[in-house]
């Protein structure tokens, strides 16, 4: 693929680069996404079911377990070549940032080492009413109960109704203002707060890069957009930028 070259020479000259990862960065993993009409999560189940804590507070064990079938999931999988990719790429640039909405910690385990996880991450354990942190418990209840208040344990993420955590929302939005190239991959930014950090980052200056085999609301007023799976493209961009970096 041959990048414009103004797109190259942006990104070389960028002091800090923000990019929002959304469920399709990990679709080359094998974990479905949440809107697509065949395969994504929410065309086989309903969010008001799963997703709420008014969904846990009527049915805990089904919540608890569905969480659980995707927890193991994402055990049985890896990240792939388009979070390797922005690991690399956290090595091309000064400043670099990954704000994801995703739960799975694969850009974590592919090296990236600065991530904003707005909706928390999947692996982490909390107790419903409290919010106690907690990595052991008996597994004699669905779901189990927090050793600290014995409310049940849910998983650490956001559900839809609940805020996300302050300090990743507050870090987010700063690294969108702050930054020279904002990257959208893999989200149908459609989900508030995240959805807004697009437009956050092009009214503040950045150069808007949209990365989506699918057209979404960003699409009009990305600068450049890239109609391919992260996986192909972002590994032929760092490809790219190292090869402009020797010349
Ligand atoms: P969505 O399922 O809404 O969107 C996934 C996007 O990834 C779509 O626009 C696809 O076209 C795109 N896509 C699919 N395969 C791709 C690939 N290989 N490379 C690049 N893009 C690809 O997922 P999100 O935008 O992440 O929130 O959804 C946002 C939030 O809604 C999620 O964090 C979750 C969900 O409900 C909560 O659970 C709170």
């Amino acid at each position: 693929m041959v990048f414009p070259s103004l797109f190259i020479e942006t990104l070389n000259s960028a002091q800090k680069v923000a990019v929002l990862t959304g469920a399709g960065i990990s679709a080359e993993s094998g974990i479905p996404t949440f809107r697509e009409a065949q395969t994504g999560l929410w065309s086989k189940y309903r969010p008001e079911d799963l997703a709420t804590p008014s969904a846990f507070r009527r049915d805990p064990k089904l919540v608890w377990e569905w969480y659980q079938w995707r927890r193991q999931l994402i055990h049985q999988s890896d990240p792939n070549a388009g979070h390797y990719a922005i690991a690399q790429l956290e090595g091309l640039v000064p400043s670099f940032t990954v704000i994801t909405q995703n739960v799975d910690g694969f850009h974590q385990s592919a090296g990236s080492l600065n991530v904003i996880e707005l909706h928390g991450n999947i692996m982490r354990t909390i107790c419903f009413d409290s919010g106690h942190n907690v990595d052991r418990w008996e597994d004699n209840e669905i779901p189990p109960r927090c050793p600290i208040c014995r409310s049940y344990l849910r998983p650490d993420v956001v559900w839809f109704g609940e805020g996300l955590p302050r300090t990743a929302l507050e870090n987010a939005i700063r690294e969108t203002r702050e930054c020279n190239v904002f990257f959208a991959i893999g989200t149908s930014a459609v989900v508030e707060p995240a959805a807004s950090l697009p437009w956050i980052a092009k009214e503040n200056g950045a150069s808007l890069v949209e990365v989506n085999p699918s057209t979404t609301p960003v699409t009009p007023i990305a600068d450049y957009v890239f109609h391919k799976p992260a996986g192909e493209l972002l590994p032929e961009l760092v490809h790219a930028l190292k090869i402009n970096s020797t010349e």
